[in-house]
C-alpha cells in the first residue's frame, strides 16, 4: 500500500482553527470571516461537514459554486482546509425517497429526518449515495490548493452507535459468517445450549433487539464489535474512494475519545486505517476535575495514534449546549485546555466552531467568534491562542514519552458492564479514571495502550478491570512482570475469555498465576456500604473471598463478612511484581497504593513536588532538546525549578520558573 501523508498538507507550524460553516452566513459576513481568521492566526478550517443538502439540493443536481468561492477565498487568505465528504447527514430528499436507510433502535423506533445522522450505517443504499457524494467532492476539489486533509463524515457512530434495522440484521449475519466458520462454532461461542437458544442456521439470527430479559451476552458483545466494525467499514468505503482520486491527500475522521461516554467505537481497532488520528473533546462542566478527564482523552488520542502527532479536531472556546447546565469557561480555562492537549501530543488545536450560529440546535454553543462579537473575552482568547500557538511552532513533531502504561480495552468496557452481573454498579470508565487520576495528581505521564500492546519496557503497568482477555494478552502482561515491571491489576479482571466464557478454577482466571491468588466467590458491597481495611483505609463497591496462593497480603479486610481475608495483594514474579487490588479503596488509599508502586518501580514525576492542581508534561524533540509544559489550574501563582527559553513570553528562564495563576508556560530546555 502506498504511504499516505500523515499530516494536513501545507499547514505551517501548529494547525489552528475550527469547523467553518459559511453556508449559514451572507457574503459580507463570510468576507469578514477571512479577515478575522487572519487576525487570529487561523491556518486550518473544517468545511462542508453538514453541507450535503446545500451541495446537492435535489438528487443529481449540484451547486458547488458557493463552496468553490469559499475555498478560493480561504486559499487567498492563506488558510488551508480539512474538507469534509459532506456525508454526515443525509438530505431530506434522500430519506424521503429511501426511508429504508433510516436507523432503528432496539425497541423498533425508527429515527427519522429532522436532526442529523439519520442513516443506517449498514444500508447499501445509503453507502452508495455517500460514496457517490464523496467522489463528487474529490473530483471537484482534487487539485484545489487549499485542500489539506479529507475529513470523512463526522463523529461516526455519535448518535447511532447501534442500529437494529433490517439493514443491520443482514450485515450482522454476514459479519458473523466471516467470524465463525459454521453455525456450530457460533452456537459454541454464544453458549446457546442455555435457554434453548440453539440456532440451526445463520438465517435465524437477529440483532439483540428488545427481548423479555437479558439477551445472550456473547450476542450482545458480537453486536458491539460488529457495530464498531460497521462504522469502520463505512469509513473505509469513503476513504478508498478518496484515495483513488486524491492519493496524495491524507484522510481522517474525528473520534470521540472522552470518558465516561463514547463507549461503542473501539478506536484502537481503527488505528491502522488512519493516516492521522483526530479527536474531539468536550469538558463536562459539572466535573471540577474535568482537566484530568481532558488529559486522559489526550493521552488516549496519542495512544491510538501510536505516539504520532494527532489533531484536536474539536473542543469549545467556552460553553457547550448539550449538557444539563452549560457553563461558560472560567478565566484562562480555554487556553489551559488547548495547551494541555498540545502538551500531550496534539499538533493541531481546533474548535467547534468558528462563528457561533444564529439559528439551529447549536446556537447556544460557544464558538471562536461569539454572538457578542469582538469586544469579548472569548474573541480576545481566540486571538491570544493564535499568538501562543505561533510561538509554539517549534514544538511540532516532538514526542511524549512515559514510564507508566495504562491498559484501556473497549471490549472489557462492553463486557464488564453487561447485564446479569454480580453488581450493576460497576463502571469501567470510573475504575480506569480512578487510577489515571491518582497518576495525574502525582504528575506521572501515562501512555494509554491497548490490551494487544506489548507492555514490556514500562516500569509500571496498570490494568484496571480488564474483564475479558485472550490468553495471549494475559501472557504479555505476565511477561512484562517477569521482565521487571510492576503490574497492577484490579478487581473483575481476567474473568472471561473473548467469547465471554468464564475461565474456571477460581477468579481472576487469566491472572491467577501472575497474581498468586485464587478467589472463590464475589461479595459486591451494598449501595452506601463502606468497610475498613486493616490500615484504617476504607473501601466500597466490591469485595471477594480471596486466598493467597503465593502472593502476600498488603491489606486485609478489618470488618465485614470477609474480615481477615486479603483485599490487596502483592506477588513476586521473575524480576517484577504483580499487585492485585480486589476492591475499590477510597481515593486517599488508592493514592498511597500508587505511591508505593511508583516508589518500588522507580518512577519519578515530570517535575518534583508540584502543588496539587498543576500539571507538567514534557515533549522530546529529535535534536535531543525538550519542551516542558507547565499548566497551573489553581488560582495561585507557583514557582518551580526549571531553566530554558520561555516560548510564550519570549525570555530566558534561569533556575526558577514562575507560572501565574490559571496560566501556562512552555520552556524549551536545551
Ligand atoms: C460534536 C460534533 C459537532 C458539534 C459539537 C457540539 O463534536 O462533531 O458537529 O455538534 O459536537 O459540541
Amino acid at each position: 500500500m502506498p504511504n499516505h501523508p500523515a499530516w494536513p498538507l501545507n499547514v505551517p507550524g501548529i494547525a489552528y482553527g475550527g469547523d467553518y460553516n459559511p453556508e449559514q452566513w451572507p457574503l459580507d459576513v463570510q468576507l469578514q470571516d477571512i479577515e478575522l481568521m487572519r487576525e487570529a492566526g487561523v491556518n486550518l478550517v473544517s468545511v462542508a461537514i453538514f453541507s450535503w443538502a446545500q451541495l446537492e439540493p435535489r438528487e443529481g443536481e449540484y451547486d458547488f459554486a458557493w463552496l468553490d468561492d469559499v475555498l478560493d477565498r480561504l486559499h487567498a487568505g492563506g488558510i488551508q482546509v480539512a474538507l469534509a465528504t459532506a456525508t454526515a447527514s443525509p438530505p431530506p430528499w434522500l430519506t424521503r425517497k429511501h426511508p429504508e436507510i433510516l436507523p432503528r433502535t432496539a425497541d423498533g423506533t425508527v429515527l427519522g429526518q429532522g436532526a442529523r445522522q439519520s442513516y443506517a450505517v449498514s444500508s447499501p443504499v445509503f453507502r452508495r449515495y455517500a460514496v457517490a457524494m464523496t467522489r463528487r467532492m474529490a473530483e471537484r476539489y482534487r487539485d484545489h490548493p487549499a485542500l489539506a486533509v479529507w475529513h470523512i463524515d463526522n463523529e461516526l457512530g455519535c448518535h447511532v452507535p447501534h442500529d437494529y434495522s433490517d439493514n443491520a440484521e443482514v450485515a450482522f449475519r454476514n459479519w458473523l459468517q466471516e467470524r465463525y466458520a459454521s453455525i456450530d462454532d457460533l452456537n459454541a461461542a454464544w453458549g446457546t445450549t442455555f435457554w434453548s437458544q440453539r440456532y440451526d442456521s445463520f438465517e435465524e439470527i437477529l440483532p439483540p433487539r428488545a427481548a423479555p430479559t437479558f439477551v445472550n451476552p456473547t450476542q450482545q458483545l458480537d453486536f458491539a464489535r460488529f457495530s464498531s466494525d460497521e462504522q469502520l467499514a463505512h469509513y473505509r468505503a469513503l476513504r478508498d474512494a478518496l484515495r483513488e482520486i486524491t492519493p496524495q491527500v491524507p484522510t481522517t475522521t474525528n473520534f470521540m475519545m472522552s470518558l465516561p461516554d463514547n463507549k461503542w467505537v473501539d478506536y484502537f481497532s481503527w488505528s491502522a486505517d488512519m493516516d492521522v488520528v483526530a479527536n474531539d473533546h468536550y469538558l463536562i462542566a459539572a466535573d471540577r476535575e474535568a482537566h484530568i478527564g481532558l488529559a486522559f482523552s489526550a493521552d488516549l488520542s496519542r495512544g491510538v495514534a501510536g505516539g504520532a502527532p494527532w489533531i484536536l479536531m474539536e473542543h469549545s472556546t467556552s460553553a457547550v449546549n448539550w449538557q444539563p447546565r452549560n457553563r461558560a469557561k472560567g478565566p484562562g480555562q480555554m487556553l489551559r485546555n488547548s495547551l494541555a492537549h498540545l502538551a500531550r501530543g496534539a499538533d493541531a488545536i481546533m474548535f467547534f466552531q468558528w462563528r457561533q450560529s444564529l439559528a439551529g440546535a447549536e446556537k447556544y454553543h460557544s464558538a471562536m467568534v461569539p454572538h457578542a462579537g469582538r469586544d469579548t473575552d472569548v474573541w480576545r482568547n481566540t486571538v491570544e491562542l493564535g499568538r501562543r500557538l505561533k510561538a509554539l511552532a517549534p514544538v511540532k513533531g516532538s514526542r511524549v514519552t512515559a514510564d507508566v502504561a495504562l491498559v484501556f480495552d473497549y471490549p472489557s468496557w462492553w463486557g464488564a458492564e453487561l447485564d446479569g452481573h454480580p453488581t450493576d454498579a460497576l463502571s469501567y470508565p470510573q475504575e480506569v479514571l480512578r487510577w489515571y487520576r491518582a497518576l495525574w495528581q502525582r504528575d506521572i505521564t501515562v501512555d494509554i495502550v491497548p490490551a494487544q500492546a506489548d507492555p514490556t519496557g514500562y516500569r509500571a503497568v496498570f490494568a484496571p478491570m480488564l474483564y475479558s482477555v485472550t490468553d495471549q494478552d494475559a501472557a504479555r502482561l505476565t511477561a512484562a512482570a517477569q521482565a521487571g515491571a510492576h503490574v497492577v491489576i484490579t478487581f473483575f479482571s481476567g474473568i472471561v475469555d473473548e467469547f465471554d466464557h468464564v475461565r474456571p478454577g477460581g477468579y481472576p482466571g487469566a491472572f491467577r498465576d501472575l497474581l498468586g491468588v485464587r478467589t472463590e466467590e464475589f461479595h459486591p458491597l451494598h449501595e452506601d456500604e463502606v468497610l475498613a481495611l486493616d490500615d484504617g483505609a476504607r473501601a466500597d463497591l466490591w469485595s471477594e473471598k480471596t486466598h493467597l496462593e503465593g502472593a502476600k497480603a498488603v491489606r486485609t479486610w478489618a470488618e465485614g463478612p470477609l474480615a481477615g481475608l486479603p483485599a490487596v495483594t502483592r506477588n513476586t514474579v521473575g524480576d517484577g511484581t504483580a499487585w492485585y487490588i480486589a476492591t475499590r479503596p477510597d481515593s486517599e488509599a488508592t493514592g498511597s497504593l500508587v505511591d508505593q508502586v511508583l516508589a518500588e518501580a522507580g518512577v519519578a514525576p515530570v517535575v518534583a513536588d508540584l502543588p496539587t492542581g498543576v500539571e507538567a508534561v514534557r515533549r522530546h524533540a529529535a535534536d535531543g532538546s525538550s519542551y516542558l509544559f507547565v499548566i497551573n489550574h489553581t488560582d495561585r501563582g507557583i514557582d518551580l525549578a526549571a531553566s530554558g527559553r520561555d516560548l510564550l513570553r519570549d525570555q530566558d528562564v534561569i533556575d526558577t520558573l514562575h507560572v501565574p495563576a490559571l496560566d501556562s508556560t512552555v520552556i524549551h530546555e536545551r
